[in-house]
């Protein structure tokens, strides 16, 4: 099968090429230099020229706080952009699978959301990637898959991991916030998955799509030093203790209630699997 792979020089999208073509499949991977997915006409002429069987989105504006100043970008590439590329999609006739977030949520439930909980996003970055749901399933109703994962970590791009590592060697102690829970997801297992969706389970629709266990970034931080073994003290904290411009869900932890749904393997494997990327990196 043919892949045309957005946003590929980002974290997921690095891993999607890779593991596109380790399931033999042609991979067409454009970056942002290569296709800007706010631009409806470049959108348009990028698929038709390619004529792929999967448009996998990874492509997205992911800087949460920095959304927050910035709603038109944010909005342009996350709400407008994955629209364009259904539309384009189903001009070609290709399936789309495009990435989404646990922050669509607003994180009250206090128990795992599923894929069909009430939406509520406390960001502009989590309202814009709603946004671009929405004009996913009206572009093209019968042909998409919406994956929604969480806390991605990947080999591929700065990420929660290489910075807590970074910093530790900076400094003695660290403090992390322990009031937000979630699924750290390895881009390493996530991305297999993605392209096992795209090219033969095909399941339309919303799919929930993330690390099996869950943790809260302190306890994710100590599991890193843990793992590494990095002699530094790691303190919990607040997230008032530590504000920010975005707000993000305390608890957003994704399960999915589809019994199709493929489960990935728990985020202390991911991180294991990480660190060993890192090592041979
Ligand atoms: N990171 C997380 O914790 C997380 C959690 C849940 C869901 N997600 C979702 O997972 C997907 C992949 O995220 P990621 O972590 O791989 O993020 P990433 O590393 O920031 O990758 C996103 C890529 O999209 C590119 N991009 C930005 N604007 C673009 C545009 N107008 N046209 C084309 N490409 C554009 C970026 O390029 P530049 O670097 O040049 O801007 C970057 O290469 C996104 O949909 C994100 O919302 C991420």
């Amino acid at each position: 099968m043919k892949l045309l792979i957005t946003g590929a020089a980002g974290m997921l999208g690095i891993d999607a090429q890779a593991a596109g073509l380790a399931a033999g499949h042609e991979v067409v991977a454009l970056a942002r230099a290569e296709l800007d997915i706010s631009d409806r006409d470049a959108v348009t002429a990028a698929v038709a020229q390619a004529q792929p069987d999967v448009v996998l989105n990874c492509a997205a504006y992911t800087n949460v706080d920095g959304a927050e100043a910035d709603p038109d970008v944010a909005g342009a590439v996350n709400s407008s952009g994955p629209g364009f590329l259904a539309e384009a999609a189903v001009a070609a006739g290709a399936w789309i699978v495009h990435v989404s977030t646990d922050y669509v949520f607003d994180g009250t439930k206090g128990s795992p959301y599923v894929e069909s909980d009430p939406t509520g996003p406390r960001s502009v970055y989590g309202s814009t990637k709603l946004l671009g749901e929405h004009a996913i399933a009206i572009a093209a109703p019968q042909t998409h898959t919406i994956v929604r994962s969480s806390w991605l970590f990947g080999a591929g791009g700065p990420c929660f991991p290489a910075t807590m590592l970074r910093l530790a060697a900076e400094h003695d102690t660290l403090t992390v916030v322990d009031d937000q829970v979630g699924c750290p997801t390895f881009t390493g297992h996530l991305a297999p998955a993605l392209v096992e969706l795209a090219t033969r389970a095909r399941m339309p629709g919303v799919m929930h799509l993330a690390a099996s266990g869950d943790c809260s970034w302190y306890q994710f931080a100590v599991e890193i030093m843990r793992a590494t073994d990095t002699a530094v003290e790691v303190r919990p904290c607040s997230t008032d203790e530590f504000p920010r411009p975005a707000r993000r869900p305390a608890y957003s932890v994704l399960r999915s209630e589809r019994p199709e749904a493929p489960v990935l393997p728990d985020w202390r494997d991911g991180l294991g699997d990480y660190l060993s990327a890192r090592v041979s990196a």
